[in-house]
């Protein structure tokens, strides 16, 4: 089935996520020209209506509700349709961006081409696929003055006006100057379909709709699959895991100067789970989702005394007292060792400090992290069970899993994002297959025939994923 999908694939995807405009468009015969609809189940901010030869496309934060109307090329809106604060007709689907957190879900749609102008200082990018092309000149990141950007920037495309067809923008900031503003702000929806979401929404706004759905659907099973996988693995009873508690908190020295007096918010940032009735599995943030989704015991607490605000930090002496016995500390931000251990002595008769279980999401890097995580949810959730569960049959084959994000602070070195990839960029986590479907648990024949499986899923997966 895979297979057939990757021709499929091959077949009905433009090059370079380009469209083919309509040349016999005549409104009376109401043609549907969108045969894949995407919709929305997570991320509560996006909407999308389809009207035959447009559709509309809704973002919604607290100012109210911004509607981009999508116009197939080569046909016109129809008079009845109102309510557009932008309208774009992709054809070139030329763009400019504005954060690079959005890079991500465009290297994915293999669009990076499409990239015009970033207005995002070249030391805030990690992906090189896109430093490469700043380098070679077929991608700008200066205004039209030559100069690069910083955060105080204005948004202005001005100097690339008559190339792009719209500017994907951050929700935030004066974006008056610039052409055919769609709002792309991924980081509104907390949890992590609702972020994986949000490459339909790019689908739907470049008429890209068939390749986004896959990879989404494509993503969304990896998810399914390993948490499946990890309750094989537990009712078979060769990993448990489920005594296993994660101690998920990072150490905040912030002082908020802006208020007066200053606030201090300088305490321990100790996880705090809610129920989110648009997570995946119903709890929230992401890192409760993706616990809860794993059976993982994640400690959370709504408990401290370091009250700022809206915000509760713990006190070392309350911190000490509800992290030592952890057996595994996910610290979600760059661990400085030496800094941390002469601060804060007590952190080195935690037991995951002396069992070496401390781990950041510096794999990568710690950019690289917040540029790419977003749009690979299944990436997180396969790092958080290998972590908290088990590193070795949770994917379905017997090789060791090789965790994308996350390291070991004891053993292993912080990275980057790597060489360019390629025009699309692959999922990061690895294929899937489910356990209970290839082999019996606890006979070594069968681990081979595991094996084979997996490989054979794999290859099919590679020929999806690397057109
Ligand atoms: C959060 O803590 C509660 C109470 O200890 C626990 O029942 C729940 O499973 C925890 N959430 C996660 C995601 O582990």
């Amino acid at each position: 089935m895979k297979f057939a999908l990757a021709t499929l694939l091959s077949t009905a995807i433009a090059v370079n996520g380009t469209n083919t405009c309509v040349t016999d468009f005549d409104a009376a015969e109401n043609v549907d020209y969108y045969p894949t609809k995407v919709d929305f189940d997570y991320a509560s901010s996006l909407s999308i209506t389809y009207h035959g030869n447009y559709k509309k496309l809704g973002f919604t934060d607290w100012s109210g509700t911004y509607t981009t109307c999508v116009v197939k090329c080569g046909t016109t809106l129809p008079s009845s349709a109102t309510g557009c604060d932008t309208t774009v007709t992709p054809e070139t689907n030329k763009m400019a961006i504005s954060a690079a957190s959005q890079i991500p879900y465009i290297h994915s749609l293999g669009m990076i081409d499409s990239i015009s102008l970033a207005m995002i200082g070249t030391s805030s990018i990690q992906n090189s696929c896109v430093l490469d092309a700043v380098t070679d000149g077929t991608l700008s990141a200066v205004d039209a003055d030559g100069n690069g950007y910083d955060w105080s920037s204005t948004m202005d495309t001005g100097h690339v006006d008559d190339v792009i067809e719209f500017t994907l923008t951050p929700g935030y900031g004066n974006a008056d100057a610039v052409k055919n503003s769609v709002p792309f702000v991924e980081w509104s929806d907390p949890s992590l379909l609702g972020r994986t979401e949000w490459i339909l929404y790019l689908g739907a706004l470049t008429d890209q709709e068939f390749f986004a759905q896959n990879v989404y659907d494509e993503q969304k099973s990896r998810i399914d699959c390993v948490t499946n996988n990890v309750e094989t693995l537990r009712e078979a009873a060769v990993v448990d895991g489920t005594d296993v508690t994660v101690l998920w908190a990072t150490r905040s020295d912030y002082i908020d100067t802006y208020s007066d007096p200053p606030v201090s918010h300088e305490g321990w940032d100790v996880a705090t789970c809610t129920v989110n009735a648009d997570a995946y599995g119903g709890y929230g943030p992401y890192y409760c989702e993706a616990a809860n989704l794993l059976g993982v015991q994640l400690l959370n607490t709504t408990a401290g005394s370091v009250v700022a605000g809206s915000s509760v930090y713990m006190t070392d002496d309350e911190f000490e007292s509800y992290g030592a016995d952890a057996d595994v500390w996910i610290y979600n931000a760059a661990f400085d060792t030496a800094d941390l251990t002469t601060r804060f002595p007590f952190i080195e008769t935690f037991k995951s400090y002396t069992t070496e279980n401390i781990w950041d999401p510096q794999k990568r890097g710690m950019n690289d992290f917040f540029e790419t995580f977003v749009n690979q949810a299944d990436t997180f959730i396969e790092d958080m069970a290998s972590i908290a569960v088990d590193g070795q049959f949770l994917d379905g084959d017997n090789t060791a899993h090789v965790r994308v994000f996350y390291r070991n602070i004891f053993t292993e070195p912080t990275g980057s994002f790597g060489i360019c990839p390629g025009a699309t960029l692959a999922l990061l986590s690895d294929q899937c297959s489910p356990i209970n479907e290839v082999f019996t648990l606890g006979s070594p024949g069968a681990v081979a025939s595991l094996k084979i499986a997996a490989a054979a899923v794999a290859f099919f997966g590679g020929a999806f994923l690397a057109f």
